[in-house]
């Protein structure tokens, strides 16, 4: 912990150190907060290193609101130190979307995690008809938030660093192709679980044949590349 984000916030607790960041609990004015803190990489130049944590904290925060906007549901920004490379966010109460299939899987294609599910593939439809990539989908930068009124799940998308705009039909066929790989690797036998989101983002895209034509032709590259290895 540093001076600077001590500064902001009170018993900061560091709840996970990924290649990229840390992300700390802590409280910001009173609110329960995440803080995600960017840090340098020795074996990057330094003015490189420095130009892509800035640009990387910049795509997340534009992201974010982005969504928002779209009506997709993120996490409220409360402070961003582009010095310091931190923002400060509300924390979504739940689990990931991780820890929630893997817990709930014993039972083949239960009715809450088909639910689920099917929601992804509807934000991930509005995400991309509102021509945001995320970049970097997978189960673990989606959080279920814990509700007490019974109106289906809210699922939070997280995570935004690697995030872009783009109308593309290449770039969102690329984004189903990274969830696709991360959801399988992540929840073995899940074929069908993950057929179930792509037939809900088909109801609700604007324009899917050209991202599942992208979308194809990105799985077939990829089959290639592993048979030749
Ligand atoms: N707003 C939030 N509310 C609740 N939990 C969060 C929030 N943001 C992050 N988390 C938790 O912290 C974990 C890591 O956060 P995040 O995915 O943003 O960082 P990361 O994967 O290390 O980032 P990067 O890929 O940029 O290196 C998430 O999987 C989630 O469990
Ligand atoms: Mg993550």
């Amino acid at each position: 912990m540093d001076a600077k984000k001590a500064a902001y916030c009170d018993d900061l607790k560091l709840i996970k150190q990924g290649a990229e960041a840390k992300v700390y609990k802590a409280e910001f004015l009173g609110r329960n907060c995440i803080v995600k803190e960017r840090f340098p990489k020795k074996y990057r130049l330094p003015e490189i290193d420095e130009k892509l944590t800035k640009k990387r904290l910049t795509q997340e925060v534009r992201a974010l609101q982005r969504c928002r906007k779209a009506g997709i549901a993120t996490p409220a920004i409360y402070f961003t130190d582009l010095v310091g490379s931190v923002i400060f966010m509300e924390e979504i109460p739940g689990c990931t979307m991780k820890d929630f299939i893997t817990n709930n899987s014993h039972e083949k294609l239960s009715d809450k995690v088909v639910c689920a599910v099917e929601k992804i593939g509807e934000i991930l439809a509005k995400m991309h008809n509102a021509d945001i990539i995320h970049g970097d989908l997978t189960t673990s930068n989606m959080i279920l938030k814990t509700s007490e009124q019974n109106d289906g799940p809210i699922i939070y998308m997280i995570d935004f660093g690697l995030s872009q705009s783009s109308s593309l039909a290449e770039d969102k066929g690329v984004d189903l192709y990274v969830l696709e790989r991360a959801f399988l690797s992540s929840h073995p036998d899940s074929e069908d679980l993950f057929e179930k989101l792509l037939q809900s983002y088909k109801s609700f895209s604007k324009n899917c044949e050209p991202v599942f034509k992208k979308f194809e032709e990105v799985r077939m590259r990829g089959r290639k590349r592993t048979m030749i290895g």
